[in-house]
């Protein structure tokens, strides 16, 4: 099978977050897991390192079509790891710092999108599938079943975070889409275009990252504002698991981190005190670590922290937080590292290498969510034999179980609501748990055997596929 991603961002050239990480491995898996030809075509943003630019070869120019005007694309290409990646470069919308925030991303990313549909007769492989990922390549999604670049083919379209739609005035629909108007209609939700809506109104079939996520979008706390939407195409929507690349996040070999471990406490702890001492905290192995490792922003349940910070940091615990993001956020971290300097950490960075040896050097991994479509870092946590500790929602739902006392299982700690003394009190009952040598132990048992590899989930995809190719053509 023969399908292309289209995506705005993918490891190892340029990523902002899971996006990121998903459209790297996933193909890999499914060439692996599946034997299947998946190619990813992305924008050439400057910010993609020099590493990679210097590798790509020159394939053709092309004219892009937006309203009036003509735009001058390229197309690249490069093999990395087996797999094949196309660049679409154009001076004006991709060389610029950092890869969204721009007034115009709208635009740029219809261009990318049209731009898609010309470079799909050069390629050197022909897609069966088109599969998009998010808001930004909604457009490519809808532009494919209208334009039809290649006979028969299906479209897929992955919601990885609805939150963010791709919205524009609807005076662009004339300005850079070259269609007759009765295609407005599939581009326009509430009196706007929006790039998601575009998708999710033109794929023959819908995914997003995680089972539960694909239930809770269908109601408007979820939803923001497309769930009669997913309501409507609930029949083709389905929610499908993220896995992680097993191979990068593996504390057996991982590089960045000072002592490499499979499950041995003894080794993390030795990883604790490094990081302690790294990090001028008192070193002590058996102080219960916990860390934090996300964007700074609302969804991640920053504000459930604000009101019972104090009240934690009087418990006899270590608390370390990476990421960068809201100014309100970064500041609140940055007092409260002032105020408890022997216990609480903020580093206002985002830096992979400290990421890792946060990983392997915590017990507890912190990640109290207003929701979240699946969510890696809670998978990555497990990975490196670190306790997940989340809010009942989406993807974290699906992977984390409640340690359960009486029956002895659960691999992490959850709460149901969005209340701040929920989560102050599973804070409470996981150090209860990390004191009792008997019951932490079944903990970590069952933190050792989950395993979130990407080998079901490529299936899955797989069969998604194989039934679009082989389903009769509707209508
Ligand atoms: C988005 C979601 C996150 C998900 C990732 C990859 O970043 O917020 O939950 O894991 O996409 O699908």
């Amino acid at each position: 099978k023969n399908v292309l991603f289209v995506a705005s961002e993918c490891t190892p050239f340029i990523k902002t977050g899971g996006l990121g990480d998903v459209v790297g491995s996933l193909p890999q898996a499914l060439k692996k897991h599946e034997k299947m030809d998946v190619r990813v075509i992305l924008p050439m943003y400057d910010e993609i390192p020099a590493k990679w630019r210097e590798q790509m070869t020159f394939q053709v120019s092309f004219h892009v079509p937006l309203g009036w005007r003509n735009q001058e694309a390229s197309l690249y290409s490069l093999e990395h790891n087996d797999i094949i990646y196309y660049f679409i470069s154009n001076d004006y919308y991709f060389t610029r710092k950092g890869v969204y925030g721009y007034y115009d991303d709208g635009e740029r990313f219809i261009f990318f999108c049209r731009a898609v549909m010309e470079a799909i007769p050069h390629l050197d492989f022909t897609p069966e599938i088109l599969h998009g990922h998010d808001w930004q390549a909604g457009i490519a999604v809808a532009l494919a079943k209208i334009m039809q670049p290649v006979e028969d083919m299906k479209t897929v379209f992955t919601i990885h975070n609805i939150k963010y739609q791709g919205k524009m005035p609807l005076d662009m629909y004339e300005e850079f889409f070259n269609l007759p108007n009765e295609h407005l209609g599939g581009l326009e939700w509430n009196g706007v275009i929006n790039c998601m809506k575009a998708g999710l109104f033109h794929s023959d079939k819908i995914t997003t990252v995680s089972p539960s996520y694909a239930e809770e979008i269908k109601y408007p706390y979820f939803g923001e504002g497309l769930d009669p939407i997913i309501h409507q195409r609930s029949e083709d929507v389905v929610g499908v698991i993220n896995g992680i690349d097993t191979d990068d996040f593996n504390p057996r070999k991982d590089p960045y981190i000072a002592v490499n471990y499979r499950h041995s406490r003894v080794k993390k702890k030795e990883n604790k005190i490094i990081l302690q001492e790294q990090l001028g905290l008192p070193i002590d192995g058996d102080k219960p670590l916990y860390v934090m490792i996300t964007r700074l922003v609302e969804q991640k349940g920053i504000h459930l922290l604000e009101p019972i910070l104090d009240q934690f940091m009087q418990e006899d615990v270590q608390f370390v937080v990476l990421g960068t993001g809201d100014p309100e956020f970064e500041s609140f971290f940055y007092f409260a590292g002032d105020r408890y300097p022997e216990k609480l950490v903020a580093k206002l960075s985002f830096d992979e290498g400290l990421a890792r040896q946060l990983y392997a050097a915590a017990d507890f991994f912190l990640m109290p969510s207003q929701f979240e479509p699946c969510g890696l870092s809670q998978l990555i946590a497990l990975q490196y034999k670190t306790v997940p500790i989340v809010r009942e929602t989406g993807g974290l739902k699906d992977t984390v179980t409640p340690f359960n006392e009486i029956t002895g299982e659960g691999n992490g700690f959850s709460f149901t609501n969005y209340n701040a003394h929920d989560l102050l009190s599973v804070l409470r009952y996981s150090l209860f748990i990390y004191n009792d040598t008997t019951k932490w132990q079944q903990l970590l048992k069952n933190v050792n055997k989950s395993q979130f590899s990407w080998k079901d989930s490529a299936h899955d995809y797989s069969r998604i596929y194989e039934q679009l190719i082989t389903e009769p053509i509707k209508g």
